[in-house]
């Protein structure tokens, strides 16, 4: 065996630059950026489908093209009615995200251009990500309760829809534009586990699909998307502001690790955390539940002088997604329903400029030593 120069390490990928990108930045000191554009005014103003257009294209749309893109993915959410019965077949317990997962990995056959991976194809199919994604989501958390689906209503926007399909009530503006906020600050974060999970499937020029079903496998973990879903239930669990500091104080102590908070590359505050914290504020005024505001801001104080650590976007989703009456569960769906748009941007980017994604590992095993002969029975005497 030859001699090997031992290769740098950083564990866990830490800092290490994995790949180009053109598609979104994210800045340590709390910024994010899209194709060059602040999120912060376009979390304000844009819609979903204008974010996921630019993600998609590189440029924002003009009237026309926002009109059309927004129909094409409204006439692509109808998901093919084998997939939602290969969905009736799973467990009553199934995970929304294995019931998504197992969904988009359905859906690949029926996608006739799945091995084509030239751009214009893979925008298309990007369309129809988007589009069926979002109905997977609010079909198979329906079909998950054994309850009836819910047509679309094709005059709402994909986050209208979104909501209307899970709840069974057509949305307020403001909520609508609360969800559009949302989609647009989850929208994409540049080599996030997920997005790179994608993009490694993509190198091997496997396709669009593939991609997508390995990103919500990865996104499912609490250390990722899970987290949205994890940090509910210890909101729950503290309950009140006033109980917040000394439960937080006491899971430290035991070294638990405490969802929505610290970040691998934002070390002072996630850029998206002042929109969704004003989010849970705006909402909790609205419905009436204007404690979880304060229980998390005792915890991010708490937390920042304990270990010097901020919260994370998924802190203040969790109460979000609550108040709007939306199971836990659905809290990381919710999250893949807009971070499908930046997954298909990072496919399209990798299949068009595609480099196989191969990195080596460090081996720390035995040394070189001599096989004592098969204990199998099968070998040369
Ligand atoms: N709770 C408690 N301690 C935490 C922590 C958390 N949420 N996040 C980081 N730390 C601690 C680590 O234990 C480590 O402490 P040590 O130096 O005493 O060992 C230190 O802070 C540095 O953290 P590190 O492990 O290097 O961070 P990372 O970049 O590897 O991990 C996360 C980043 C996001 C995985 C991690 O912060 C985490 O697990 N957060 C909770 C899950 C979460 O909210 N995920 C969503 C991210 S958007």
């Amino acid at each position: 065996m030859s001699a090997e120069t031992k290769p740098s390490y950083s564990p866990g990928l830490a800092g290490v630059v994995a790949g180009e990108t053109e598609i979104c930045w994210v800045d340590p000191n709390a910024g994010l950026m899209y194709r060059g554009y602040d999120i912060h005014e376009m979390a304000e103003k844009a819609n979903f489908e204008e974010v996921a257009y630019l993600l998609l294209n590189g440029e924002l749309p003009n009237q026309k093209q926002l009109t059309e893109f927004s129909q094409q993915i409204s006439v692509e959410r109808t998901v093919p009615k084998e997939v939602l019965d290969g969905l009736r077949l799973m467990p009553k317990n199934t995970h929304p995200m294995d019931m998504l997962r197992t969904g988009v990995s359905m859906l690949a056959p029926f996608d006739p251009e799945l091995n084509d991976h030239s751009h214009d194809a893979n925008v298309r199919k990007a369309i129809r990500l988007i589009g069926k994604v979002s109905t997977l989501i609010t079909d198979g958390y329906r079909i998950q309760q054994r309850e009836q689906t819910i047509q679309d209503k094709p005059n709402l926007s994909l986050a209208g829809n979104f909501f209307y399909k899970l709840t069974g009530a057509v949305p307020e503006d403001w909520q609508i534009r609360m969800m559009d906020t949302i989609f647009i600050l989850y929208a994409d974060h540049e080599y996030n586990a997920s997005t790179f999970a994608a993009r490694v499937t993509a190198s091997t020029l496997a396709d669009m699909y593939a991609a997508v079903t390995s990103a919500c496998g990865t996104l499912k973990g609490p250390l990722h998307g899970g987290a949205n879903e994890e940090s509910i239930y210890m909101l729950n669990q503290i309950a009140t502001p006033d109980r917040a500091e000394a439960w937080l104080k006491d899971a430290l102590a035991k070294k638990a690790k405490i969802m929505g908070f610290g970040h691998r590359v934002y070390k002072s505050g996630d850029s998206r955390v002042p929109i969704m914290r004003e989010i849970a504020r705006d909402l909790g005024k609205r419905v009436g539940k204007e404690n979880w505001v304060p229980i998390c801001e005792k915890l991010e104080q708490t937390m920042e002088r304990e270990k010097g650590l901020c919260a994370n976007v998924d802190l203040y989703a969790a109460p979000v997604f609550t108040m709007f009456g939306f199971d836990p569960a659905l809290n990381t769906p919710i999250f893949a329903a807009s971070r499908i748009a930046g997954w298909c941007a990072h496919v399209i980017e990798q299949h068009d400029h595609n480099r196989l994604i191969r990195p080596r590992s460090l081996y720390t095993g035995p040394a070189l030593r001599p096989y004592p002969g098969s204990v199998a029975g099968n070998g040369a005497k």
